[in-house]
């Protein structure tokens, strides 16, 4: 047990939470899109690269032209890997930026460029920067779900299908962690590892909102089913999961473990790939607030919903929201993503449904 040093943290403000606004379409307004989406596309040698939390019409336009949708790890090095002159990020601006950071030579699009993220946002580059002043001795560890500037700062970034190794690794070597900005995520990596961490107090507004209490009672009335739970949920909801990963683990958990029924505690997004790789079997949300209550979210990042295919033919048709990362920045945070996958490569994780992690 690590006794961690009675540190101020600086506060982490109040994160607006912007409502759920999803496209609508009719089945002919999403096919007419689709065929001028493919077309622009080929037009500009583009290639969709799209979370599971996006809605299933891009997931299935991801792959039906050659893309990709996966976990942010994935993501990374799918579109690092592509040859097309142009990568369309249906996700988050992380990912957007990790694209570009990755890539300066390609163009890189995002259907809504107001799509953030609850981490991103609870750790300004500011901040952060001057606590790791405060801190020199410690080696510096940035989730993925950071902006370029925060990326910049930092001696390795992870994602959550990495995080675990990279820490155990570090602490091996005896070294200190400075950890952002998921404190739930720094906290199961820290219990996993046994790492000295020193955690910054983000969140994420949709797994925060799982519930244990009201997860204990679901298991109850659901025995053979298993529980996969993100590692961005609160701790105690982690401590009643079957398995706990990133998303592309949970999904090929879904696809492997023997269990009629799965209880799930991440973006119900993630559902449309589970029902692919796992047909026949049950996918359940776990329980949050529950609409009317307390949840900002209710299980649905409102960030990633923001994605769409009328906004995604608008960027392509226009060339707008296009992501630029000054060089600077960029230079300096290309060295600990760069490092983070050469990792996952040394270690052979390969966070693909159906690979080993
Ligand atoms: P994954 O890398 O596991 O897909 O997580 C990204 C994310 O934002 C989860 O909320
Ligand atoms: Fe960020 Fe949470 Fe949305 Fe993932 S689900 S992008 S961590 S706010």
């Amino acid at each position: 047990m690590i006794s961690q040093p009675l540190i101020r943290m600086p506060a982490v403000s109040a994160i607006n939470v912007p409502p759920m606004v999803e496209e609508q379409l009719s089945a002919t307004e999403r096919d007419r899109l689709v065929a001028r989406i493919k077309t622009l596309m080929a037009q500009h040698n583009a290639v969709l690269v799209a979370h599971y939390y996006t809605s299933a019409e891009l997931q299935d336009l991801a792959e039906a032209t050659g893309g990709c949708v996966s976990d942010s790890l994935e993501m990374a090095r799918f579109g690092h890997a592509h040859a097309a002159k142009t990568l369309i990020v249906a996700g988050v601006k992380f990912m957007g930026e990790t694209a570009k950071i990755l890539n300066p030579e390609k163009r890189v699009l995002m259907p809504d460029l107001d799509a953030n993220c609850s981490l991103d946002l609870a750790c300004p580059a500011d901040q952060f920067s001057a606590f790791c002043d405060q801190h020199p001795e410690r080696v510096v560890v940035v989730y993925a779900n950071t902006s370029a500037a925060v990326k910049a700062r930092a001696d390795w970034v992870v994602t959550s299908g990495t995080a675990v190794k990279i820490v155990a690794h570090l602490h091996a070597q005896g070294k200190k962690i400075l950890w952002a900005p998921d404190k739930y995520l720094g906290d199961y990596v820290q219990k996993t590892t046994g790492a000295d961490m020193l955690l910054w107090q983000g969140a994420c507004v949709v797994h925060e909102a799982f519930k244990a209490e009201a997860l204990a009672k679901m298991k109850l009335d659901y025995a053979d089913a298993a529980v996969l739970v993100h590692p961005e949920s609160p701790a105690a909801v982690i401590a009643l999961a079957d398995v706990v990963g990133s998303t592309t683990q949970l999904i090929n958990a879904a696809r492997t473990l023997p269990n009629p029924a799965f209880i799930v505690a991440t973006d119900n997004g993630i559902f449309h790939k589970m029902q692919a790789v796992a047909p026949g079997k049950t996918f359940l949300e776990a329980p949050t607030a529950g609409v009317g209550a307390t949840c900002k979210s209710c299980a649905h990042c409102p960030w990633m919903a923001m994605n769409g295919l009328q906004k995604l033919a608008q960027v392509l048709e226009t060339g707008a929201n296009e992501i630029l990362v000054d060089e600077p920045t960029r230079q300096r945070a290309v060295h600990s993503i760069q490092r983070m996958l050469d990792f996952a490569a040394q270690q052979q994780i390969k966070p693909s449904v159906g690979g080993n992690d």
